[in-house]
């Protein structure tokens, strides 16, 4: 949450950081502003979307060769232009962007107030810029030193880059909790909370490591702690091409990632399944084979739509692997003081690898000794570098804040991992190796389902005023029905719930009436009568039906509204197909109700606060 980039070199600073908001605006867009450094610190900033900033600079033209920029998504202090990062110190020596959580910040405030600071914002952040200033009147050598002593007062989570005025020439960066990645070029230095601003100007990076510091000059740059011990960087080359973070012809990333799902799902099959025996191949996995044979228990920690993909897994791992499996919300098992044995796996799956409860639940893990994977897509992220072993899904960027193409990737992945640990625990059958065959065609089905864009669309004309939903599914498309209504509800604003459909009638059944659209997904599986008898409970009692069903299904074409069909697949498989048209029915819904698809309001991309 919030982005943060800055610039050093020897070209105008402002356009790259322009730039660089713009592409980092999916993780927060209450508010932008920048800071640019021509022997002055020059401020601006304002509530709304990047695009209200740069309207608000005009060609204000500061000729400035060193800057940072910020988009906030925002915690303590509404949205405003007052709260809008950068901030400054009372003295004007200071300014700073930051990502993150300043939690001591009370405390801190009430020690600067005794000093005489005053606070013009109602934020953290600001709190943190005038200890810097405090440090810097207390005699600390420079900013550099400033900042660090400042930092040790800190309780919480940051990832900042500091200008100071009478060092014109570097930016102070630091992080703890945030991520912070420094693009490396020739005489000049982008840092940034990933690397969508960096590779235009760079492949050549540096991931900032928990609780460091860099110092980025015009001439050189310097890597060490927070406790200011060097650190030798590690420089790595990042394989992001400029076109996967851009729209490509679609006027909106989300209807682009849910096209792209053929090939995303592609990607994360390549190479991993042998297509004459079915046989899975992990090599993320290699280093653990032991561990995961003899495995006592398997628990998912995740958040949101990865939540959901850890449901589907739970059926999976303990069907093929015959492994007893949980699948928690980060947040509630990070507070639970939960139970966990040195020979549990516990499995992180986060899209954006650097969601906070998530990272906190696997920090968790690893303290009982559990082995600890990741199912990542952003390659580098702090998930991805604070596990022992796992699996990239290989989705692609995925920048729109709804995630459509990084659920089917960790559902396909997943199935492969269940596969896979069936090989190791010697449970694996003919069958799922068939089924690991069929899942080189799911690509090809989900591209037929694409095709039905246009009616699905026509069915969102139906609902569009709806202001409830209601999903049903049983066995694996239960979590598909949940992910159905977090889809609708998160881009569209429509109050939608996921049901398993038996529990129905513990309930939600009082709700239904002619207003209430209900979603059944009611593919053919060996639950497959006892959904039909749902969906005609709610028939009988007036609710309009919409079902997604396998393809020649005329039982539930004569009781529904509206049946979209999927291709026939091996039900086990089915989840991957059955959730693309939940994703195009939300993303038309939206749009016709006006929404702001890939911004939706007070979402952001990546929760990276608690
Ligand atoms: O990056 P992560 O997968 O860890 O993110 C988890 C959730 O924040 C994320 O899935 C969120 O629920 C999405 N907005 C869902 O579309």
């Amino acid at each position: 949450m919030c982005g943060i980039v800055g610039y050093i070199g020897s070209q105008q600073a402002y356009p790259i950081l322009i730039e660089g908001l713009k592409r980092l605006e999916y993780r927060g867009y209450d508010s932008a502003g920048v800071a640019l450094q021509n022997g002055k610190i020059h401020v601006y900033k304002k509530r709304g979307k990047v695009v209200e900033l740069e309207n608000f600079v005009g060609d204000a033209g500061v000729n400035a060769t060193v800057g940072m920029g910020h988009t906030r998504w925002a915690t303590h202090g509404e949205p405003s232009d007052l709260n809008s990062h950068p901030h400054s110190s009372r003295s004007g020596k200071f300014a700073l962007i930051h990502n993150g959580i300043i939690e001591n910040y009370a405390v801190l405030k009430e020690k600067l107030s005794r000093h005489g600071y005053t606070f013009e914002s109602a934020t953290d952040t600001e709190v943190l810029v005038q200890l810097i200033d405090f440090f810097s009147n207390e005699g600390a050598h420079n900013a550099e030193e400033a900042v660090r002593l400042a930092l040790h007062e800190v309780v919480g989570a940051y990832g900042i880059v500091v200008m100071a005025s009478d060092e014109p020439d570097q930016l102070i960066v630091a992080r703890k909790g945030s991520p912070i990645v420094l693009g490396i070029g020739e005489g000049e230095y982008i840092v940034a909370s990933d690397a969508a601003p960096i590779i235009a100007y760079t492949k050549d990076v540096i991931y900032l490591e928990e609780e460091g510091m860099a110092i980025l000059r015009k001439d050189g740059y310097e890597i060490k702690t927070i406790g200011n011990i060097p650190r030798t960087p590690l420089l790595e080359r990042i394989e992001m091409e400029l076109e996967t973070i851009e729209k490509g012809g679609y006027d909106y990333f989300m209807l682009k990632e849910i096209m792209e799902q053929p090939r995303s799902i592609a990607e994360s099959i390549r190479g991993r399944v042998n297509k004459d025996n079915g046989v899975v191949w992990l090599g993320g996995l290699v280093d653990v084979q032991d561990r995961l044979r003899n495995a006592r228990r398997v628990i998912f920690v995740a958040c949101g739509t990865s939540w959901h993909a850890g449901l589907v897994a739970e059926y999976l791992f303990e069907d093929f692997a015959r492994i007893p499996v949980e699948v928690e919300y980060a947040s509630e098992f990070r507070y639970r003081n939960p139970i966990i044995y040195p020979d549990d796996v516990v499995i992180a799956i986060s899209q954006s690898g650097e969601t906070a409860d998530t990272l906190a639940a696997i920090q968790l893990a690893k303290e009982a000794g559990a082995l600890v994977m990741g199912v990542v897509n952003v390659v580098g992220s702090s998930i991805a570098r604070g596990t022992e072993a796992g699996v990239y899904i290989h989705a692609g960027p995925e920048i729109g804040v709804a995630s459509t193409k990084a659920f089917t990737s960790q559902v396909t992945v997943l199935t492969l991992m269940a596969v896979y640990i069936a090989q190791l625990r010697g449970t694996a059958t003919p069958e799922m190796r068939s089924a690991m065959k069929e899942l080189l065609n799911v690509p090809a089905l989900v591209e037929k389902i694409l095709e039905s864009n246009d009616y699905i669309h026509s069915i969102a004309e139906e609902f569009r005023d709806a202001t409830n939903f209601l999903y049903l599914g049983r066995g694996l498309n239960f979590p598909v029905a949940l992910e159905g209504a977090l889809k609708l509800k998160e881009i569209s604003y429509i109050h939608a719930e996921g049901y398993p459909a038996a529990e129905m009638k513990h309930g939600p059944i009082a709700l239904i009436d002619a207003n209430m659209p209900v979603m059944f997904i009611a593919t053919k599986d060996e639950s497959y009568d006892k959904i039909v008898s749902n969906l005609q409970e709610v028939v009988t009692r007036g609710g309009r039906v919409i079902a997604v069903v396998s393809e020649g299904d005329t039982n539930i074409r004569d009781l529904a509204e509206f049946v979209i069909e999927v291709p026939q697949t091996n039900p086990l498989l089915t989840p991957l197909l059955t959730v693309i048209p939940q994703q195009l029915l939300s993303y038309h819904i939206a749009m016709m109700r006006g929404c702001d698809v890939d911004q939706p309001r007070n979402l952001a991309k990546s929760v990276t606060v608690e």
